[in-house]
C-alpha cells in the first residue's frame, strides 16, 4: 500500500510552525502604520487566530477554520477594508518578515518558495482599490 503524501503542513512542522509564523506576522502588523489602522479591533489576538486557522487549513492541517467560520470567501471578507497597492505591499512586507523568521531546518527552500508564491498571489487577489 502506498503511504498518503505528507502535507505541506506536516512537512514544515505543523501547528508549532504556523503558530510562530502568525505570531510574528501579527507582531509586524501591530507596528505597521499602513495596515494596522485597517484592523477594527484593538486586540489583534482573535484576528491572529483566524489567520492561523485559515493558513493551517489551506496547507493541509486541521479544518478548524471552516468548522468555525464556514467557507473562507476571503475577497468578500476583505471588502470592508480599502486595500490598494500600498496596503498590499505593507501586508506582504509583514508576511515576508514572518516567513523569513522561520529557520531553514524547519522550512526548506522549496517549501519556502511555495509559501512565498502563494502569499504574493493571495495578496494581489485581495486588492480592491486602485489607490
Ligand atoms: C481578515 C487585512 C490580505 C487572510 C482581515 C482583516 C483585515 C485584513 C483588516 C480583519 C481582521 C479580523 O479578522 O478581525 C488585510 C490586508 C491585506 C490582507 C490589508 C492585504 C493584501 C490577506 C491575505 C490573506 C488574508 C492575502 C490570506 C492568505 C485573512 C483571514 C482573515 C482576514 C483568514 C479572517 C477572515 C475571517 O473573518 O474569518 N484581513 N488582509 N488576508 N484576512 Fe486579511
Amino acid at each position: 500500500m502506498t503511504e498518503p503524501q505528507q502535507t505541506f503542513y506536516d512537512a514544515v512542522g505543523g501547528a508549532e510552525t504556523f503558530r510562530a509564523l502568525t505570531a510574528r506576522f501579527y507582531e509586524e502588523i501591530a507596528r505597521d502604520e499602513v495596515v494596522r489602522p485597517l484592523y477594527p479591533e484593538e486586540d489583534l489576538g482573535p484576528a491572529e487566530r483566524r489567520m492561523r486557522m485559515f493558513l493551517e487549513q489551506y496547507w493541509g492541517g486541521p479544518r478548524t477554520y471552516s468548522d468555525e467560520r464556514g467557507h473562507p470567501r476571503l475577497r468578500l471578507r476583505h471588502a470592508p477594508f480599502r486595500i490598494g497597492p500600498l496596503e498590499r505591499d505593507a501586508w506582504l512586507r509583514c508576511m515576508m518578515t514572518a516567513i523569513a523568521s522561520i529557520d531553514s531546518a524547519t522550512m526548506d527552500d522549496e517549501h519556502r518558495r511555495l509559501l512565498v508564491e502563494y502569499v504574493e498571489m493571495a495578496a494581489a487577489s485581495m486588492v480592491n482599490s486602485p489607490l
